[in-house]
Protein backbone atom coordinates (compact mmCIF):
# COMPACT_ATOMS: atom_id res chain seq x y z
CA UNK A 1 0.00 0.00 0.00
CA UNK A 2 1.09 3.49 -0.55
CA UNK A 3 2.13 5.24 1.96
CA UNK A 4 1.77 9.15 2.18
CA UNK A 5 2.52 12.25 4.48
CA UNK A 6 0.81 14.93 5.71
CA UNK A 7 1.24 18.05 4.41
CA UNK A 8 -1.31 20.69 6.81
CA UNK A 9 -1.56 19.85 10.74
CA UNK A 10 -4.36 18.58 10.68
CA UNK A 11 -3.34 15.87 8.27
CA UNK A 12 -6.49 16.66 6.19
CA UNK A 13 -3.72 16.62 2.93
CA UNK A 14 -2.00 13.43 2.57
CA UNK A 15 0.37 12.99 -0.10
CA UNK A 16 1.52 9.84 -0.99
CA UNK A 17 5.71 9.96 -1.00
CA UNK A 18 5.82 8.43 -4.35
CA UNK A 19 4.39 9.80 -7.37
CA UNK A 20 4.95 9.36 -11.16
CA UNK A 21 7.03 12.18 -12.94
CA UNK A 22 6.25 12.73 -16.55
CA UNK A 23 8.56 15.32 -17.68
CA UNK A 24 9.71 14.84 -21.01
CA UNK A 25 6.94 12.14 -21.30
CA UNK A 26 5.15 12.65 -24.87
CA UNK A 27 1.38 13.51 -25.07
CA UNK A 28 0.86 9.70 -26.40
CA UNK A 29 3.03 7.76 -24.49
CA UNK A 30 2.36 9.69 -20.99
CA UNK A 31 -1.41 8.31 -21.08
CA UNK A 32 -0.26 4.76 -21.21
CA UNK A 33 1.87 5.98 -18.80
CA UNK A 34 -0.51 7.35 -16.49
CA UNK A 35 -3.40 4.37 -16.97
CA UNK A 36 -0.64 1.58 -16.48
CA UNK A 37 0.63 3.64 -12.96
CA UNK A 38 -2.86 4.46 -11.61
CA UNK A 39 -3.91 0.73 -12.49
CA UNK A 40 -1.21 -0.31 -9.97
CA UNK A 41 -1.67 1.81 -7.09
CA UNK A 42 0.01 4.70 -7.84
CA UNK A 43 -2.38 7.91 -6.72
CA UNK A 44 0.15 10.95 -7.05
CA UNK A 45 0.89 11.99 -10.72
CA UNK A 46 3.16 15.48 -11.30
CA UNK A 47 3.21 17.33 -14.03
CA UNK A 48 3.76 20.79 -15.36
CA UNK A 49 2.18 23.56 -17.93
CA UNK A 50 5.88 23.53 -19.50
CA UNK A 51 5.50 19.39 -20.05
CA UNK A 52 3.24 19.90 -22.55
CA UNK A 53 1.23 17.11 -21.53
CA UNK A 54 -1.43 18.03 -19.22
CA UNK A 55 -4.22 17.40 -21.58
CA UNK A 56 -3.31 13.59 -22.43
CA UNK A 57 -3.01 13.26 -18.62
CA UNK A 58 -6.66 14.89 -18.30
CA UNK A 59 -7.57 12.39 -21.04
CA UNK A 60 -5.83 9.61 -19.27
CA UNK A 61 -7.74 10.31 -15.82
CA UNK A 62 -11.27 10.84 -17.16
CA UNK A 63 -10.58 7.49 -18.79
CA UNK A 64 -9.36 6.21 -15.40
CA UNK A 65 -12.84 7.32 -13.43
CA UNK A 66 -14.83 5.85 -16.66
CA UNK A 67 -13.07 2.42 -16.02
CA UNK A 68 -14.72 2.52 -12.10
CA UNK A 69 -11.35 1.91 -10.35
CA UNK A 70 -10.78 5.10 -8.90
CA UNK A 71 -12.40 8.81 -8.15
CA UNK A 72 -10.76 12.21 -8.16
CA UNK A 73 -10.71 12.59 -4.57
CA UNK A 74 -8.74 9.70 -4.35
CA UNK A 75 -5.81 11.29 -6.59
CA UNK A 76 -3.30 13.96 -5.80
CA UNK A 77 -2.48 15.61 -8.32
CA UNK A 78 0.29 18.39 -8.91
CA UNK A 79 1.41 20.96 -11.73
CA UNK A 80 3.56 23.75 -12.21
CA UNK A 81 3.17 27.45 -12.46
CA UNK A 82 5.11 27.77 -15.46
CA UNK A 83 8.06 30.14 -15.66
CA UNK A 84 6.29 32.22 -18.60
CA UNK A 85 3.57 32.73 -15.92
CA UNK A 86 5.21 33.70 -13.25
CA UNK A 87 4.17 37.22 -12.38
CA UNK A 88 1.04 37.80 -10.23
CA UNK A 89 -0.95 39.62 -13.12
CA UNK A 90 -0.90 35.94 -14.90
CA UNK A 91 -0.63 33.38 -12.18
CA UNK A 92 -4.53 32.92 -12.07
CA UNK A 93 -4.94 32.37 -16.21
CA UNK A 94 -1.97 29.49 -15.75
CA UNK A 95 -3.31 27.78 -13.09
CA UNK A 96 -6.82 28.23 -15.11
CA UNK A 97 -5.87 27.35 -18.22
CA UNK A 98 -3.26 24.01 -16.67
CA UNK A 99 -6.90 22.64 -14.82
CA UNK A 100 -8.91 22.82 -17.81
CA UNK A 101 -6.70 20.94 -19.51
CA UNK A 102 -6.33 18.61 -16.73
CA UNK A 103 -10.23 18.29 -16.50
CA UNK A 104 -9.94 19.17 -12.48
CA UNK A 105 -11.98 21.23 -10.57
CA UNK A 106 -9.00 21.47 -8.20
CA UNK A 107 -5.93 20.82 -7.87
CA UNK A 108 -3.91 19.00 -4.52
CA UNK A 109 -0.17 20.71 -5.18
CA UNK A 110 0.44 23.90 -7.69
CA UNK A 111 3.77 24.53 -7.36
CA UNK A 112 5.92 27.77 -8.95
CA UNK A 113 8.17 26.09 -11.37
CA UNK A 114 10.78 28.36 -11.08
CA UNK A 115 11.47 31.81 -9.64
CA UNK A 116 13.01 33.80 -12.86
CA UNK A 117 10.29 34.57 -15.76
CA UNK A 118 10.19 34.90 -19.30
CA UNK A 119 8.03 36.87 -21.40
CA UNK A 120 6.13 34.76 -24.29
CA UNK A 121 4.49 34.22 -27.36
CA UNK A 122 0.90 34.96 -26.80
CA UNK A 123 0.15 32.02 -29.76
CA UNK A 124 1.50 29.54 -28.13
CA UNK A 125 3.28 30.32 -24.63
CA UNK A 126 6.76 29.51 -26.07
CA UNK A 127 8.73 31.69 -24.27
CA UNK A 128 10.41 34.48 -26.45
CA UNK A 129 13.78 34.69 -27.57
CA UNK A 130 16.18 37.04 -28.88
CA UNK A 131 18.70 36.62 -32.34
CA UNK A 132 21.01 35.33 -30.53
CA UNK A 133 18.46 32.50 -29.29
CA UNK A 134 18.65 33.71 -25.83
CA UNK A 135 15.42 33.80 -23.94
CA UNK A 136 13.53 37.32 -23.31
CA UNK A 137 13.72 37.87 -19.39
CA UNK A 138 11.08 39.19 -16.99
CA UNK A 139 12.99 40.67 -14.97
CA UNK A 140 10.12 42.52 -13.00
CA UNK A 141 8.81 38.81 -11.37
CA UNK A 142 7.74 39.48 -8.26
CA UNK A 143 7.74 35.97 -6.74
CA UNK A 144 5.82 37.11 -3.12
CA UNK A 145 3.34 39.01 -4.97
CA UNK A 146 2.92 35.34 -7.71
CA UNK A 147 2.85 33.69 -4.27
CA UNK A 148 0.11 35.93 -2.82
CA UNK A 149 -1.95 35.16 -5.77
CA UNK A 150 -1.56 31.73 -5.26
CA UNK A 151 -2.76 31.64 -1.17
CA UNK A 152 -6.23 33.48 -2.65
CA UNK A 153 -6.81 30.27 -4.86
CA UNK A 154 -6.05 28.28 -1.57
CA UNK A 155 -8.89 30.27 0.42
CA UNK A 156 -10.90 29.83 -2.58
CA UNK A 157 -10.56 26.14 -2.21
CA UNK A 158 -9.05 25.66 -6.22
CA UNK A 159 -5.82 24.73 -4.87
CA UNK A 160 -4.86 22.20 -1.47
CA UNK A 161 -1.71 22.69 -1.34
CA UNK A 162 0.98 25.86 -2.89
CA UNK A 163 4.57 24.96 -2.75
CA UNK A 164 8.27 26.21 -4.58
CA UNK A 165 10.59 24.54 -6.89
CA UNK A 166 13.85 24.86 -8.01
CA UNK A 167 13.94 27.93 -5.08
CA UNK A 168 17.35 28.50 -3.52
CA UNK A 169 17.50 29.29 0.02
CA UNK A 170 16.99 32.66 0.37
CA UNK A 171 14.22 32.65 -1.90
CA UNK A 172 12.42 29.92 -0.17
CA UNK A 173 12.95 31.77 2.95
CA UNK A 174 11.85 35.37 1.36
CA UNK A 175 8.55 33.50 0.43
CA UNK A 176 8.27 31.80 3.89
CA UNK A 177 8.69 35.12 5.70
CA UNK A 178 6.08 36.57 3.64
CA UNK A 179 3.53 34.03 3.55
CA UNK A 180 0.64 33.85 5.31
CA UNK A 181 -0.04 30.16 3.83
CA UNK A 182 3.23 28.80 3.74
CA UNK A 183 5.20 26.64 1.48
CA UNK A 184 3.98 23.17 1.75
CA UNK A 185 6.41 21.47 -0.28
CA UNK A 186 9.82 22.62 -2.27
CA UNK A 187 10.60 20.58 -5.32
CA UNK A 188 14.32 20.41 -6.26
CA UNK A 189 16.84 18.20 -8.12
CA UNK A 190 17.74 15.36 -5.48
CA UNK A 191 19.65 12.11 -6.73
CA UNK A 192 22.54 10.28 -5.49
CA UNK A 193 25.23 12.97 -6.58
CA UNK A 194 23.61 16.00 -5.40
CA UNK A 195 21.64 15.11 -2.44
CA UNK A 196 20.62 18.56 -1.53
CA UNK A 197 22.06 18.67 2.64
CA UNK A 198 21.33 22.40 2.99
CA UNK A 199 17.78 22.82 1.16
CA UNK A 200 16.59 19.53 3.27
CA UNK A 201 18.03 21.17 6.22
CA UNK A 202 16.17 24.42 5.80
CA UNK A 203 13.13 22.62 5.09
CA UNK A 204 13.05 20.11 7.99
CA UNK A 205 13.43 23.55 10.03
CA UNK A 206 10.42 24.79 8.19
CA UNK A 207 7.95 22.15 8.17
CA UNK A 208 7.98 21.95 3.97
CA UNK A 209 7.68 18.63 2.59
CA UNK A 210 10.98 18.08 -0.09
CA UNK A 211 10.18 16.15 -3.56
CA UNK A 212 13.00 15.04 -5.55
CA UNK A 213 12.77 15.09 -9.14
CA UNK A 214 14.88 13.25 -11.15
CA UNK A 215 15.44 10.78 -8.16
CA UNK A 216 17.54 8.29 -10.52
CA UNK A 217 19.72 10.84 -12.29
CA UNK A 218 17.13 11.31 -15.25
CA UNK A 219 18.90 9.03 -17.24
CA UNK A 220 17.80 10.09 -21.06
CA UNK A 221 17.59 14.13 -20.17
CA UNK A 222 20.63 14.51 -22.13
CA UNK A 223 19.30 13.39 -25.87
CA UNK A 224 16.35 15.62 -24.75
CA UNK A 225 18.54 18.74 -24.12
CA UNK A 226 20.70 18.11 -27.14
CA UNK A 227 17.49 17.50 -29.73
CA UNK A 228 15.49 20.33 -28.05
CA UNK A 229 17.74 23.22 -26.84
CA UNK A 230 21.15 22.27 -28.74
CA UNK A 231 22.85 21.70 -25.42
CA UNK A 232 24.33 18.75 -23.80
CA UNK A 233 26.70 18.44 -20.76
CA UNK A 234 29.87 16.70 -20.75
CA UNK A 235 30.16 13.37 -18.62
CA UNK A 236 26.24 12.91 -17.85
CA UNK A 237 26.03 11.05 -15.11
CA UNK A 238 25.24 7.07 -14.35
CA UNK A 239 23.90 6.89 -10.81
CA UNK A 240 21.87 3.26 -11.61
CA UNK A 241 25.19 1.72 -12.80
CA UNK A 242 27.28 3.05 -9.68
CA UNK A 243 29.07 0.14 -8.39
CA UNK A 244 28.31 1.24 -4.74
CA UNK A 245 24.72 1.23 -5.91
CA UNK A 246 25.10 -1.78 -7.71
CA UNK A 247 26.21 -3.77 -4.55
CA UNK A 248 23.76 -2.25 -2.19
CA UNK A 249 21.12 -3.55 -4.82
CA UNK A 250 22.36 -7.23 -5.03
CA UNK A 251 22.21 -7.54 -1.43
CA UNK A 252 18.65 -7.01 -1.59
CA UNK A 253 17.51 -8.65 -4.58
CA UNK A 254 16.15 -5.33 -5.60
CA UNK A 255 17.15 -2.99 -8.58
CA UNK A 256 19.59 -0.21 -8.51
CA UNK A 257 16.41 1.91 -9.32
CA UNK A 258 14.68 0.64 -6.66
CA UNK A 259 17.56 1.25 -3.98
CA UNK A 260 18.02 4.77 -5.28
CA UNK A 261 14.02 5.88 -4.48
CA UNK A 262 14.65 4.15 -0.81
CA UNK A 263 17.96 6.05 0.01
CA UNK A 264 15.62 9.12 -0.34
CA UNK A 265 12.78 7.69 1.09
CA UNK A 266 14.37 6.95 4.35
CA UNK A 267 16.01 10.48 4.58
CA UNK A 268 12.17 11.65 4.52
CA UNK A 269 12.25 12.94 0.95
CA UNK A 270 9.17 12.20 -1.45
CA UNK A 271 10.06 10.84 -5.03
CA UNK A 272 8.64 10.91 -8.60
CA UNK A 273 10.15 8.79 -10.80
CA UNK A 274 9.08 9.57 -14.66
CA UNK A 275 8.62 6.37 -16.28
CA UNK A 276 6.31 5.17 -19.30
CA UNK A 277 7.37 1.71 -18.96
CA UNK A 278 5.48 -0.55 -17.05
CA UNK A 279 7.45 -2.85 -15.83
CA UNK A 280 9.57 0.30 -14.39
CA UNK A 281 6.54 2.05 -13.29
CA UNK A 282 5.60 -1.53 -11.23
CA UNK A 283 9.25 -1.15 -9.95
CA UNK A 284 9.41 2.23 -8.85
CA UNK A 285 6.57 1.30 -6.43
CA UNK A 286 7.57 -1.75 -5.31
CA UNK A 287 9.86 -0.48 -2.53
CA UNK A 288 8.07 -0.98 0.76
CA UNK A 289 9.32 -4.67 0.97
CA UNK A 290 13.32 -3.87 2.58
CA UNK A 291 15.30 -1.77 4.33
CA UNK A 292 18.30 -0.31 3.56
CA UNK A 293 20.76 -0.58 7.06
CA UNK A 294 22.25 2.16 8.57
CA UNK A 295 25.87 1.26 6.72
CA UNK A 296 24.35 0.90 2.92
CA UNK A 297 22.64 4.78 3.73
CA UNK A 298 26.03 6.07 5.11
CA UNK A 299 27.33 4.48 1.56
CA UNK A 300 25.06 5.79 -0.99
CA UNK A 301 25.06 9.51 1.66
CA UNK A 302 28.65 9.45 0.49
CA UNK A 303 28.09 9.21 -3.15
CA UNK A 304 27.11 13.12 -2.88
CA UNK A 305 29.14 15.14 -4.79
CA UNK A 306 27.05 18.70 -4.31
CA UNK A 307 26.58 21.70 -6.66
CA UNK A 308 29.23 19.52 -8.53
CA UNK A 309 26.53 16.94 -8.96
CA UNK A 310 24.02 19.40 -10.00
CA UNK A 311 22.51 18.17 -13.67
CA UNK A 312 19.99 21.00 -13.88
CA UNK A 313 21.16 24.66 -14.02
CA UNK A 314 18.83 25.77 -16.60
CA UNK A 315 21.85 27.05 -18.80
CA UNK A 316 19.67 25.21 -21.77
CA UNK A 317 17.31 28.35 -21.15
CA UNK A 318 19.99 30.79 -22.76
CA UNK A 319 20.18 33.97 -20.95
CA UNK A 320 18.75 32.52 -17.82
CA UNK A 321 21.69 33.07 -15.50
CA UNK A 322 21.10 36.85 -16.42
CA UNK A 323 17.45 36.76 -14.41
CA UNK A 324 17.74 38.51 -11.14
CA UNK A 325 15.95 35.41 -9.81
CA UNK A 326 18.03 33.21 -11.20
CA UNK A 327 18.41 30.58 -8.16
CA UNK A 328 21.62 29.37 -8.54
CA UNK A 329 23.82 31.95 -8.37
CA UNK A 330 27.07 29.99 -7.18
CA UNK A 331 27.65 28.83 -10.15
CA UNK A 332 28.48 31.57 -12.34
P1 LIG B 1 11.56 4.82 -19.03
O1 LIG B 1 10.52 5.90 -19.13
O2 LIG B 1 11.83 4.15 -20.32
O3 LIG B 1 11.29 3.87 -17.88
P2 LIG B 1 14.22 10.40 -13.52
O4 LIG B 1 12.92 10.17 -12.85
O5 LIG B 1 15.39 10.42 -12.59
O6 LIG B 1 14.18 11.61 -14.43
O7 LIG B 1 14.52 9.16 -14.48
C1 LIG B 1 13.66 8.87 -15.54
C2 LIG B 1 14.41 8.04 -16.56
O8 LIG B 1 14.81 6.80 -15.95
C3 LIG B 1 13.58 7.68 -17.73
O9 LIG B 1 14.43 7.74 -18.87
C4 LIG B 1 13.11 6.27 -17.45
O10 LIG B 1 12.98 5.55 -18.65
C5 LIG B 1 14.22 5.69 -16.61
N1 LIG B 1 13.75 4.81 -15.53
C6 LIG B 1 12.64 4.95 -14.79
N2 LIG B 1 12.56 4.02 -13.83
C7 LIG B 1 13.68 3.27 -13.95
C8 LIG B 1 14.19 2.14 -13.24
N3 LIG B 1 13.52 1.62 -12.21
N4 LIG B 1 15.35 1.62 -13.65
C9 LIG B 1 16.03 2.15 -14.70
N5 LIG B 1 15.60 3.21 -15.41
C10 LIG B 1 14.44 3.77 -15.04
Amino acid sequence: KMKVIPLDTEGKIQMPVIGLGTWRAKPEEVQNAVLAALENGYKHIDTAFNYNNEDAIGEALQRFYASGKGKREDLFITTKLPHVGNRPSEAEKFLKMSMEKLQVSYLDLYLIHMPFSFFYNGSDYTPLQNEDGSFQLDTNNDIVGTWKVLEEQVKKGTIKAIGLSNFNAEQIQRIYDAAEIKPSVLQIEVHAYCQQRELTELCKKLNITVTAYSPLGSPGANNHFSSKYNYSLDNFPDILGHPVVKEISENHGKSTGQVLLRHHLQHGITVIPKSSNSERIKQNIDVFDFELSEEEMEKLDSLDKGEEGRIFDFKFFKGAENHPEYPFKNRL
